[in-house]
């Protein structure tokens, strides 16, 4: 696999798509899921330059700080907590346009406005969740929700 991240230019869509098989390359052969998280949320972060990317892990009754980029994060989250311990109790994927319209939105960064989560789920049990937070206002949409459930789906939980 190449080191280097090729950076695409264009819609969401375009960049994803440019992506996509990069990080199906990155992860391709590679056995160690940590390694694989890692790189996950460094090529996400890279490609689109949001505020935070990152995995919490569902260990027992929380979800605790995994692999990610950006500032400094809570480590822990009950479930039915913030966006993340909301995806997790839903086991579905929340889009949130406005972080502080969220009953019960957790502040890691005043910086962040918007955010999208994603649970990762395995034998129908929600084993992690993918969070992505911007500095923009309404940044998240049907493709980033699309796309995003695409790359989760790779990891080898
Ligand atoms: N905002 C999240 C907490 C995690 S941080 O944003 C990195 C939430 O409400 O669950």
């Amino acid at each position: 696999m190449a080191e280097d991240l090729s950076i695409a230019q264009g819609t969401k869509e375009e960049q994803y798509e440019t992506l996509f098989p990069q990080i199906k390359g990155l992860l391709d052969g590679e056995p160690d899921l940590v390694a694989n998280l890692a790189n996950v949320t460094a090529a996400l972060k890279e490609q689109f330059g949001w505020l935070w990317v990152g995995f919490y892990l569902v260990k027992e009754d929380q979800l605790v700080l995994g692999p990610f980029q950006g500032p400094v994060a809570c480590t822990r989250i009950r479930k039915g907590r913030g966006v993340c311990g909301t995806s997790w109790a839903k086991a579905e994927t929340l889009i949130v346009p406005d972080v502080e319209q969220f009953p019960g939105h957790i502040a890691c960064s005043s910086l962040s406005k918007s955010e999208i989560v994603v649970p990762v789920i395995r034998n129908n049990e929600v084993v992690a969740v993918l969070d992505v937070d911007s500095i923009a206002l309404d940044e998240f949409d049907a493709t980033d929700k699309q796309y995003l459930e695409a790359i989760v789906e790779l990891l080898n939980f």
